[in-house]
């Protein structure tokens, strides 16, 4: 056997092996997820923070929590809200989070979901009356804090940041549970139902006291 054939023997083991492990043809590249985080950065902002009130801040989620969700879009089982692209190459063009989710692959999502839960939440600095979010608080701790630790601080699980959320959002996210057209988490679902109007505007009023 020459010095060639053996090379070129060894190197299309190689392949075959990085192949069957995934090392070539796997990830995202650092130059494709820097594609991919300034389209988002459009409309959530730099690093996930969002300065519009309508569009909620996305940095600092967990990995799972920003998974779970891009599966609930591809489904359709939450509204999937028209928004303009605010700047960048497509600005004032129009789309949705569910035509976005469907357009991304997994490895892409994954990507996307390391990148996002790596950055710090940034809690917005918005108005909110302090009575109500001393209410607000009573009913957080004795319903939601369960799966929302830490006054909803906290990304350690699967449900998302509240606390320093843009009420805004919030408020439209409260509209779409009520409704049904955003399915809810089975043990979420008794509480929010108990909840007047008047106790989901005090419930915003806290989230959006932490700031
Ligand atoms: C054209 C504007 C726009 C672009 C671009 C966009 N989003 Fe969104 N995103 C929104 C709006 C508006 C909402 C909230 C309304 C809704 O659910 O439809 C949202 C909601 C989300 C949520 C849900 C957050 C929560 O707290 O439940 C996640 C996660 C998300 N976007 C991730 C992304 C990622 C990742 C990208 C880039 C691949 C992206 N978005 C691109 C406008 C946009
Ligand atoms: C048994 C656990 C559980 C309880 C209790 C619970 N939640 Fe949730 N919550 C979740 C999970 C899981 C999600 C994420 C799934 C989803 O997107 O709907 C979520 C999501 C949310 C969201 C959307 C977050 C976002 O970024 O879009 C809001 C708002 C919310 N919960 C409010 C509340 C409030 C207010 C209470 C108390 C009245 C409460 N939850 C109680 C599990 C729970």
């Amino acid at each position: 056997m020459n010095a060639q054939r053996l090379t070129g023997d060894l190197l299309a083991k190689f392949v075959a092996m990085a192949i069957a492990g995934g090392i070539i043809f796997s990830g995202v590249f650092a130059a494709d997820l820097d594609k991919l985080t300034a389209s988002c950065a459009s409309c959530h902002g730099e690093g996930g923070t969002s300065t519009e009130s309508t569009i909620p801040t996305i940095g600092g989620m967990s990995e799972q929590f920003m998974i779970d969700t891009m599966d609930i879009y591809r489904e359709e089982d939450r509204p999937c809200i028209e928004a303009e692209y605010l700047d960048g190459e497509k600005k004032g063009e129009k789309t949705d989070m569910c035509k976005i989710a469907t357009e991304l692959d997994d490895e892409d999502i994954e990507a996307l979901a390391g990148f996002y839960a790596s950055k710090p939440f940034v809690r917005a600095i918005q108005n909110f009356d302090t009575d109500k979010a001393k209410r607000g608080k009573r009913l957080h701790d004795t319903n939601c804090e369960k799966c929302h630790e830490d006054g909803g601080s906290s990304a350690e699980d699967d449900a998302g940041v509240l606390a320093g959320q843009w009420m805004p959002y919030l408020e439209q996210t409260f509209k779409s549970y009520g409704s049904g057209k955003r399915v809810m988490d089975k043990k979420m679902k008794p509480k929010m139902e108990k909840l007047s109007d008047a106790d989901k505007e005090d419930l915003i009023h806290f989230y959006g006291s932490l700031q």
